[in-house]
């Protein structure tokens, strides 16, 4: 492969929790998979085992308590305030567990991704496993999306289909979908930071080419 020529996609991420897909990117930007490199990792909680994982590579880590502040907007113009000081090209969503404003999301259009452990659109918010497993369905999956301010409703960039056994748990499904997450979200990022990836007239644009969009069939 031909080396790169340009320069790394700048990524700050926002974490809650565990931070295993932030491992999976960090991995990925330190393998030369894809050519980008983490400034920041920003969390809102303070024992997120995700601010770990960024020490330990040495990336720079912040703490943005949520609890700390009367509402959401100032929450979310201190968050923003702290990300635009490292000048992304693209803020990735890993796990962060919080609703951002309107405003927040329109501050960063097109340069924004979540990945949400569903076939969206099906299957917005919480608890997605066990309520796929519930409808009896034999298909589950992940997305990767653009923010947009419709909640887990942006144009879907990447998806991973998962299979639903007949003995699964929501505890064992989640274990196969997070594979698949840890697999497509640093695709996306890549083909982001080579500039395939691009949001245009809200539809998630690969290669020139929209993204097909699925049918909501479940709520
Ligand atoms: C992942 O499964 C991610 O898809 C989900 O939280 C988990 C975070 O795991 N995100 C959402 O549900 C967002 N609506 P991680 O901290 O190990 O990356």
């Amino acid at each position: 492969m031909a080396p790169e020529t340009h320069s790394p996609l700048p990524l700050v991420v926002l974490i809650s929790g565990k931070g295993s897909n932030l491992q999976s990117i960090i991995d990925a930007c330190t393998s030369r998979q894809i050519n980008a490199e983490i400034k920041a990792v920003i969390s809102n909680k303070p024992d997120a085992f995700g601010l770990k994982r960024a020490q330990q590579a040495g990336i720079p880590t912040h703490t943005i308590d949520h609890t700390q502040f009367p509402d959401r907007a100032s929450f979310d113009v201190a968050l923003s305030r702290l990300i635009d000081q490292n000048q992304p090209g693209l803020v990735v969503l890993a796990g962060f567990m919080r609703i951002l404003t309107a405003e927040f999301v329109n501050h960063y259009m097109g340069r924004m991704l979540n990945v949400h452990p569903s076939l969206l659109p099906n299957f917005q918010g919480l608890n997605t496993h066990q309520r796929a497993i519930e409808a009896g369905l034999n298909q589950h999956g992940v997305s990767v999306h653009f923010v947009t301010p419709k909640l887990d409703g942006g144009p879907v960039a990447n998806r991973a289909k998962v299979t639903i056994e007949s003995d699964d748990t929501a505890e064992k499904l989640a274990q196969r979908v997070l594979e698949q997450e840890h697999r497509i979200y640093p695709e996306t990022i890549g083909w982001f930071a080579q500039g395939r990836l691009k949001l245009e007239n809200n539809q998630a644009i690969l290669d020139g080419h929209p993204v097909p969009q699925l049918e909501k069939t479940f709520t």
